[in-house]
């Protein structure tokens, strides 16, 4: 029987519970992707909160992405030292970190956004370098493993959606062909920087006509288990559900999360809605998820999980408003 607190080895990572931070965009690195004060200040407050697991807001591979505003990057060796401190303040609470790495949108040399129909075989290829050369300083900065975004429809998730990814060559068509690109960079990450947890977040459902819908999704995932991905983060479009609250709509992915665990050896980490200790629970009862995923409960709270584990509160008091998209810094309007 699984708990939520026990130590727990997944592809490589010691975590000391179940509960993962998931990937949080807070939009104040600098346009270079730099970080500062704010940024430490952030993670040293959620490493010290009882998390077993950190997964960075994302992180850009292109230095000439704007698809948000005050996203991370790694693009650069020169950035190496920055996510370098932010990776040791993280490990001095005895907490493992994985670098989220995704790109927002491509934008060719002049500027233009190309979406994944319209782009050469050579621009696939530049695509698939930055992806692993981010990875590789991700490892030089310490990281403990990094998390390929294709979810959200960013880049990557647009890519592998038939809404979108129109293409007739060997990288468009079946989910094998749509999923290559993301194939490629795993196998490159695995050559350059062997020994980092790589992990996925996945769209269980696109939610948009033609687009992946469950099996579809289910499809990708299983090439990415049978790549041997350490971990899978199963997420969807419309991702931060509104209104959730403890006992009403939790854990909203939790059907396809269930499926991929029972049909896979891959580790799953469900996200989205979780605010209970008992649908936490159960989630671990009733399905072969290893890990469950947090985000706007720990911008309400990042001390949740201590809470949680002694016994102070068993639920999130995040109300899932999603003011915190709007706020500066992603904070939460009426944290505690
Ligand atoms: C302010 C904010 C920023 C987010 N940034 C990211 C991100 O950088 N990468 C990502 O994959 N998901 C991001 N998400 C989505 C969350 O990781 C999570 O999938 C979603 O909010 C559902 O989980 P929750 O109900 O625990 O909030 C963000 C969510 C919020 C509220």
């Amino acid at each position: 029987m699984k708990r939520i607190f026990e130590p727990v080895e997944i592809g490589g990572l010691k975590l000391k519970n179940r509960l993962v931070r998931s990937a949080t965009w807070e939009g104040i690195a600098a346009d270079d992707g730099g970080i500062d004060e704010r940024t430490f200040a952030i993670y040293d407050e959620l490493s010290r909160g009882g998390i077993g697991l950190i997964i960075t807001g994302f992180t850009s591979v292109a230095g000439n992405d704007r698809y948000f505003g005050g996203m991370m990057r790694l693009h650069d060796d020169a950035l190496v030292v920055q996510y370098a401190r932010l990776v040791d303040l993280i490990h001095q609470q005895g907490v493992p970190v994985v670098a989220q790495l995704a790109l927002g949108a491509f934008y060719r040399e002049d500027g233009r956004q190309t979406e994944p129909t319209g782009m050469t075989v050579e621009e696939i290829e530049l695509v698939e370098r930055q992806f692993i050369e981010a990875a590789v300083r991700a490892q030089a900065a310490g990281f403990d493993g990094v998390q390929i975004h294709v979810a959200h429809y960013f880049f990557l998730s647009r890519f592998v959606s038939p809404a979108v990814n129109h293409r007739t060559d060997a990288y468009g068509g079946s989910a094998e062909n749509r999923a290559r690109i993301v194939v490629e960079i795993l196998r490159g990450i695995r050559r350059e920087a062997p020994g980092l947890h790589v992990s996925a977040k996945v769209n269980s459902d696109d939610f948009v006509p033609g687009g992946l819908n469950r099996q579809g999704a289910m499809e990708i995932c299983k090439i990415l288990a049978d790549e041997g991905i350490d971990s899978i983060e199963v997420s969807g479009n419309g991702t931060s559900v509104a209104g959730v609250r403890p006992g009403r709509g939790e854990a909203y992915f939790e059907p396809f999360a269930k499926q991929l665990a029972a049909e896979t050896d891959v580790p799953v980490i469900l996200v989205g809605g979780l605010r209970s200790r008992e649908v936490m629970q159960n989630v671990l009862d009733e399905t072969d998820v290893e890990l469950l995923s947090l985000s706007r409960p720990l911008l309400f709270d990042p001390e949740f999980p201590h809470k949680l584990e002694s016994g102070e509160c068993d639920d999130s008091g995040c109300v899932s408003c999603n003011a915190c998209y709007s706020t500066s810094e992603h904070r939460c309007r009426i944290r505690r």
